[in-house]
């Protein structure tokens, strides 16, 4: 049978490079991208495009059914940092998309589903290095409680109702082609920006806050690895850990004065530390590994090699 996919946030950090990694494999064609805005004009020209709020469920369920789509990504979300400033509307978003999706899905309308997590969904009572699959969880934030929540649905949706939803933990996201929007690891992108714009570079985490962070390309191969395993490979129905590397801003800041010895760090806290303090520093992703034989490819001097390379002028 032909597959037609939908990507809902397709815009964002991790729904525009998803949206490309999919029209290369499915053609652009059968590739919907949606997002509740437009986006820039390479993804906007790169195939079809709809205006989509993902918590309008009759909306969804209309392109759901005109494009005939059988798979779903549902990349739209607000987070961490913007989460605790607008709460309500954080979970709002983060849950009825959810929800409009997994029911979906119990309807038959769609037959498979990609929903995100993160490592928002750990807490200050968590293990904090290699943080296990299965541990106390505790999330303190907004989008923490909205991520653990989300699993717990995605399981039941699949027990219950026979949905076949997948998921990931994603950690701290590293990408050249769009900026990540309202998290607590987004300094990890903007110091690039920064190191190449202005030789200098204020971080709002202190300097030894280590958190899991993941190049972009790993990333998007872990998403495209589970949605095709098979479904009894996937043995999780929450989500699962994933990992790479783990590093402090005075890590990356050092791996970027390998490339640019004049950049210099300074470090401003502000309330996103608290966040960065509940969330694991290093995360064991071995189910993914033994599971779906997930395995990473990019450490710091490799992400900063091809950050600096395709950002520099
Ligand atoms: N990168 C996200 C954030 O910082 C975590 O999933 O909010």
């Amino acid at each position: 049978m032909k597959k037609y996919i939908l990507i809902i946030g397709a815009c964002g950090q991790i729904g525009t490079e998803l949206t490309y990694a999919l029209r290369d494999t499915y053609g652009s064609e059968n590739v919907i991208a949606s997002d509740i805005r437009e986006g820039n004009e390479d993804l906007m020209g790169s195939g079809p495009f709809e205006i989509l709020d993902a918590t309008d469920y009759d909306a969804l369920e209309e392109i759901i059914a005109y494009y005939q789509i059988n798979e779903v990504y549902l990349m739209a979300a607000m987070l961490s940092a913007t989460a605790e400033k607008f709460p309500m509307r954080a979970w709002n978003l983060n849950m009825n998309s959810l929800f409009n999706v997994l029911n979906l899905g119990k309807e038959k309308k769609v037959e498979k589903i990609f929903w995100p997590s993160s490592i928002a969904v750990f807490g200050l009572n968590t293990p904090k290095s290699d943080t296990p699959q299965s541990t106390i969880m505790e999330p303190s934030t907004v989008y923490g409680i909205s991520k653990q929540s989300g699993e717990r649905w995605c399981e039941y949706y699949h027990h219950k109702f026979g949905v076949d939803v997948r998921s990931v933990r994603y950690p701290g996201l590293i990408s050249w082609k769009t900026m990540p929007g309202g998290g607590t690891t987004d300094y990890a992108v903007e110091i690039y920006h920064k190191a190449l714009s202005e030789k200098k570079y204020s971080c709002f985490l202190k300097a030894d806050t280590s958190l899991p962070m993941m190049f972009m390309d790993d990333a998007i191969r872990a998403t495209l690895q589970i949605m095709y395993a098979d479904a009894e490979k996937v043995r999780i129905r929450s989500s699962y850990n994933l990992a790479a590397m783990s590093f402090t801003p005075i890590e990356i800041a050092e791996s970027i004065k390998k490339h640019i010895p004049d950049f210099e760090i300074s470090f401003m806290p502000d309330f996103r530390q608290a966040i960065a303090d509940s969330w694991p520093s290093s995360i064991d992703d071995s189910s993914a590994q033994k599971d779906w034989k997930w395995e990473s490819e990019f450490d710091l001097e490799k992400t900063t090699e091809v950050m600096l390379k395709n950002l520099g002028v």
